[in-house]
């Protein structure tokens, strides 16, 4: 019964006619700015190809997955992970000179993947997962968990009793993602707030960074899968998470001194308060 009371009062303050003002306000002074684009890709010739009628067909659905993914999004393209020269079909695909890799054998996938994820690499090779990769080649490599093409932002729903239970009990998963807990809520919290009040048109920017490093960096060490180190390492990330958290509500209060704002705030508040709310209850 109750739940029904706080959907019904989510759809009201959503429905606010005070809501609506203010994005009209902020959509009229920033709809046009040039960042809100949608992202140019440089695709090159691999796509091209990869997408036409001589594909083989089972890998016709990988340029697909690619373009959902957060590398389209971050202009990773084939050759940045595959090699090859996206300007040339005629030498692209399956010739040695063109520093073509091809498929990476499974457990060279780490290396592939950790030409960018540097800070990532390191910590994994140490695990058991890359030590067991290394030796026997029964660790999970970086794709086990992330997908080669599909890939998606990181969160700690990739620890599943699916996934994790492919090679040992789940008990030392669950145990990793109760440790990642408390970090990775104040991270999301932070995150959806800062969202809303970019789309606003308040200016996020250096918090955006300030909280994407932090992140990046908390977020290495879960591949080390060593429970003990992400407990030690705990505290002392939700102090950097707190001093975000603390520059962010003296930004809102800058902030509040612009018209409606404060208003606009206070439904935010309460809308997310509920979403967490209703989240927990179902
Ligand atoms: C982020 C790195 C990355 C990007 C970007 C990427 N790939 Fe891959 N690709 C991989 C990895 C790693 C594998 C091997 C693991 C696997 O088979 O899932 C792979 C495997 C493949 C395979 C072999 C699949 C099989 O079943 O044998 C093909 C074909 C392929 N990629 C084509 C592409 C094309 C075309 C693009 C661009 C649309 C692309 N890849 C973009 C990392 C990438
Ligand atoms: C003119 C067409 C064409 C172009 C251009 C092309 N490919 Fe391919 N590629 C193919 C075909 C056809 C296959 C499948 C061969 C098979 O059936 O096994 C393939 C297979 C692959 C594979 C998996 C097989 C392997 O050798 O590992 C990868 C990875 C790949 N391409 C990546 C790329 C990348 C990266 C580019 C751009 C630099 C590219 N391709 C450009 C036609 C092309
Ligand atoms: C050419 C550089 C490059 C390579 C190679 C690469 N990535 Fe990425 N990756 C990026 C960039 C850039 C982003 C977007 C910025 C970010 O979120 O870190 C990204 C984002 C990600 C994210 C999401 C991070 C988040 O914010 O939640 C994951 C997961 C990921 N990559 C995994 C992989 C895996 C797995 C491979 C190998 C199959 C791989 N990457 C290879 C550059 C690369
Ligand atoms: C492909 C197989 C495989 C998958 C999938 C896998 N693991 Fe593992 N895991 C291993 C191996 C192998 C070891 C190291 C040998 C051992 O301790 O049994 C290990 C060890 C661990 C450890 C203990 C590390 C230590 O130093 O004590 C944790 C924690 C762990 N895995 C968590 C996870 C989580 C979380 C997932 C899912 C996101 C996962 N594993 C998925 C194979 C896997
Ligand atoms: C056993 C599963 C597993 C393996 C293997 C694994 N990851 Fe992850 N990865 C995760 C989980 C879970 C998270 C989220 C951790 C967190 O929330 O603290 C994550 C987070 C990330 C992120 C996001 C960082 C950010 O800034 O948001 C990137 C990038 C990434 N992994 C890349 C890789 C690369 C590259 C490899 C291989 C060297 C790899 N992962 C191997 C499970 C895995």
């Amino acid at each position: 019964m109750r739940r029904w009371v706080f959907i019904v009062l989510l759809v009201l303050v959503m429905a606010t006619p005070l809501h609506a003002d203010f994005r009209d306000l902020f959509q009229r002074q920033f709809i046009d700015k040039p960042w809100g684009g949608a992202p140019i890709v440089r695709e090159g010739v691999c796509v091209d190809c990869h997408t036409s009628k001589i594909m083989n067909p089972d890998y016709l659905k990988i340029p697909q997955e690619w373009k959902m993914s957060i590398h389209y999004k971050n202009k990773v393209s084939c050759h940045d992970c595959h090699g090859g020269d996206p300007n040339d079909a005629a030498v692209s695909c399956g010739t040695p000179h063109s520093g073509f890799i091809g498929t990476p054998k499974y457990r060279e996938v780490p290396e592939l993947c950790g030409r960018c994820h540097v800070g990532i690499l390191k910590n994994y090779l140490t695990s058991g997962h890359g030590k067991a990769l290394k030796t026997t080649g029964k660790g999970p490599n970086c794709v086990t968990c992330h997908g080669a093409h599909n890939t998606q932002k990181a969160s700690i729903d990739i620890i599943n009793d699916v996934r994790c239970t492919k090679c040992h009990s789940y008990e030392r998963a669950r145990i990793m993602k109760q440790a990642l807990f408390s970090t990775e809520k104040k991270i999301s919290e932070l995150d959806s707030i800062m969202t809303s009040m970019r789309k606003s048109g308040a200016l996020v920017e250096d918090l955006e960074k300030r909280l994407f490093r932090t992140t990046a960096e908390f977020r290495t060490i879960f591949h080390t899968v060593d429970v003990n180190l992400v407990k030690a390492k705990t505290d002392e990330y939700l102090n950097k998470l707190g001093l975000i958290e603390k520059d962010l509500l003296s930004l809102v209060n800058e902030y509040k001194f612009r018209r409606n704002f404060s208003a606009f705030l206070l439904v935010l508040f309460t809308a997310l308060g509920i979403i967490t709310y209703i989240r927990q209850k179902f």
